[in-house]
């Protein structure tokens, strides 16, 4: 199986975990994508979704799937969406695509985080991918500094905005072995909106594209 033909395998897994006639949070990236190209084939069977980034939500509109905002929303049964890297707790790097922050923000309120993913990003310790780390434009030097002591090599990201209107710092060089202090650490930092580690709240369960198949993992 090809990387892509992984990504789409795990899309499909995904949509058994779509509750009938419910809402659907939906994640950015060409995972995502996929998914959505799967959500598309059976959008009698949802009452809309909410997105995580203006990119998600021009594909979902464009295969004429309700989007709805996630202040409109009380309950959220599902999240399904990439990851860049993802360790055997669940925890999670993410953020290459810049989306991390409307992720979480959504990610937070799903009753489910479902990751799907092909099988180059699962791995024993994150931090091989440079943590993506959103900050406040004017923050961005002190940010950078505060990044820096904290023992990684933070590198602005070249001509990104987010839709949220700020820029995206790539720390590069991290072993990261304690998730949740990290993340919790790096979001101390004033002008930080948020980090890329998903560890406070991991997945709940990650479709693993493998040239074997669809592998189910759960935290070890
Ligand atoms: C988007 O900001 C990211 O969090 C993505 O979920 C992550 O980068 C995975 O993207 P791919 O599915 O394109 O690898």
């Amino acid at each position: 199986m090809t990387q892509d033909e992984m990504k789409k395998a795990v899309a499909r897994a995904a949509i058994t975990y779509v509750v009938e006639g419910e809402l659907v949070g939906v994640g950015t990236g060409s995972t995502a994508n996929c998914f959505i190209d799967e959500l598309a084939l059976i959008r009698h069977r949802v009452r809309g979704t909410v997105a995580s980034s203006e990119a998600s939500k021009r594909r979902l509109e464009g295969h004429g799937l309700p989007v709805l905002e996630l202040n409109d929303v009380e309950r959220l049964p599902i999240y399904v969406d990439g990851a860049d890297e993802i360790n055997a707790a669940m925890q999670m790097i993410k953020g290459g695509g810049g989306a991390l922050t409307r992720e979480k923000i959504v990610a937070a309120v799903a009753d489910m985080f479902v990751c799907i993913a092909d099988q180059s990003k699962r791995v024993d310790v994150l931090g091989r991918f440079p943590l993506p780390v959103e900050v406040i434009p004017m923050a961005l030097r002190h940010v950078l500094r505060q990044l820096a002591a904290i023992g990684g090599t933070p590198v602005l990201r070249e001509g990104f905005v987010t839709d949220n209107g700020n820029l995206i710092v790539d720390v590069a060089g991290l072993e990261i072995v304690d998730a949740v202090g990290l993340e919790t650490r790096i979001n101390q930092i004033v002008g930080v909106v948020t980090n890329g580690l998903f560890a406070s709240r991991p997945a709940d369960v990650c479709l693993l594209g493998t040239a074997a198949g669809v592998q189910t993992l759960t935290a070890a």
